[in-house]
């Protein structure tokens, strides 16, 4: 475990997990990630703010080894990667007063096992004291479960925020001093974890706007010396509209619908429209939601597989409807063996999804002249409407 110091007497515990490759069963780490718990030494109490993954308990019990006392443990969310040591520590230290949200308290008996009746729960904008330091909480709900809240520690203007503004990085770096890999991996988390909630989170950055930050402290990845440089990306992620970007998540068994891409891939790149096709067969899932947070409209392109889209493609269409991107436009194309509903079907699966659709694009068997000239069809009514983006 690294233990960095932030500010004299407030430190950064990070359990780095520099091998882990997967994530929940689902999200690919590419980097792997880090778990950061923050002690806060006041002049009366000492805070622990987080735990760290269960994998790593070991570590962040290590780290504590001098510590004698710990009178309050904050903890901002649930979710285990950041709670599921807080059993080893409320062990550890019989008098520790465990600090949660009201919606956490129930959540926290149910996922850790931590009595009741240890726990303390704390309202909104609430604060408490550790003598010469004050630890302020704000509620942050939806980011990215209902019971989250940020905690401010006034005196040094350092703000934890949980998984909010986090990265799945491993780093020895304490800050993100390497600009364009900290907002990759920063962006791909928020597209991956946080994107479903991009309204919530917008209304969490107005609240946020009230603080004077000069760190921001989360639990995943290196903290920012400079908050602009991430509350800006989220600004950004969460408020503008998309690019000028369509992305095509595909696959194909003998050949016709991947000719179908080639060529809808060509014909938007000649109109000046960017696009990035993904064959979900071989591609890293974490890259096509990366993508969608930017892109303006989705072509699903499948073959008929038993009358509907091929799994890969069902997968894809769940995942963008789940995510909740941007998006303004999405179609389907592809092609069938002799009938299917595959375009249904994927409408179907993004019911959710407040998109425009365009007109479907199916052949039968090979694409035929009469298929490209759709497929160009497409792409015009594609780069009209992006023209229109604002
Ligand atoms: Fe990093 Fe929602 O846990």
């Amino acid at each position: 475990m690294s233990v960095r110091s932030i500010r004299p007497g407030v430190d950064r515990l990070a359990a780095e997990d520099w091998d882990r490759r997967l994530f929940d069963e689902l999200i690919p780490l590419p980097d792997g990630t880090s778990y950061n718990a923050y002690l806060i030494r006041g002049s009366t109490r000492t805070a622990l703010i987080d735990t760290v993954d269960p994998a790593k308990a070991d570590v962040l019990l290590s780290a504590l080894g001098a510590v004698e006392r710990v009178d309050d443990l904050v903890i901002q969310h649930v979710e285990q990667d950041h709670s599921g040591t807080a059993t080893a520590i409320v062990e550890r230290y019989p008098n520790v007063r465990v600090l949660s949200s009201s919606k956490a308290k129930p959540m926290i008996v149910d996922h850790l096992g931590v009595p009741a009746d240890r726990i303390t729960t704390v309202e909104d904008r609430e604060t408490i004291s550790l003598g010469d330091r004050t630890l302020e909480f704000i509620y942050a709900p939806w980011v990215h479960w209902p019971e989250t809240m940020l905690t401010y520690l006034r005196e040094e203007r350092i703000l934890f925020t949980c998984d909010l503004f986090g990265s799945h990085l491993a780093t020895s770096d304490l800050y993100a001093t390497d600009r364009a890999r900290v907002y990759e991996a920063a962006k791909r988390y928020y597209a991956e974890i946080m994107m479903p909630f991009a309204g919530l989170i917008r209304k969490h950055l107005e609240r946020l706007d009230e603080l004077k930050i000069d760190v921001i402290a989360p639990s995943h990845g290196p903290a920012y010396d400079d908050p602009s440089f991430i509350v800006d990306a989220y600004r950004h992620w969460v408020n503008d509209p998309p690019s000028n970007l369509v992305l095509i998540p595909y696959t194909s068994m003998h050949g016709s619908t991947a000719r179908m891409v080639d060529h809808l891939v060509t014909a938007l790149g000649d109109r000046g429209v960017s696009v990035q096709p993904f064959n979900m067969t071989v591609t890293d899932v974490g890259q096509y939601a990366v993508r969608l947070a930017d892109a303006a409209t989705v072509v699903f392109a499948t073959p008929t597989v038993l009358v509907g889209p091929h799994p890969s493609v069902v997968v894809a269409a769940y995942l963008t409807a789940a995510l909740r991107p941007r998006l303004r436009y999405a179609a389907a194309i592809g092609s069938f063996g002799w009938a299917g509903k595959a375009p249904e079907t994927l409408r179907s699966l993004c019911s959710t999804l407040q998109v425009e659709w365009l007109e479907s694009v199916f052949t039968k068997g090979a694409p035929t002249t009469e298929t490209y000239r759709a497929l160009d069809a497409l792409a015009d009514e594609i780069e009209q409407r992006h023209k229109r983006l604002s």
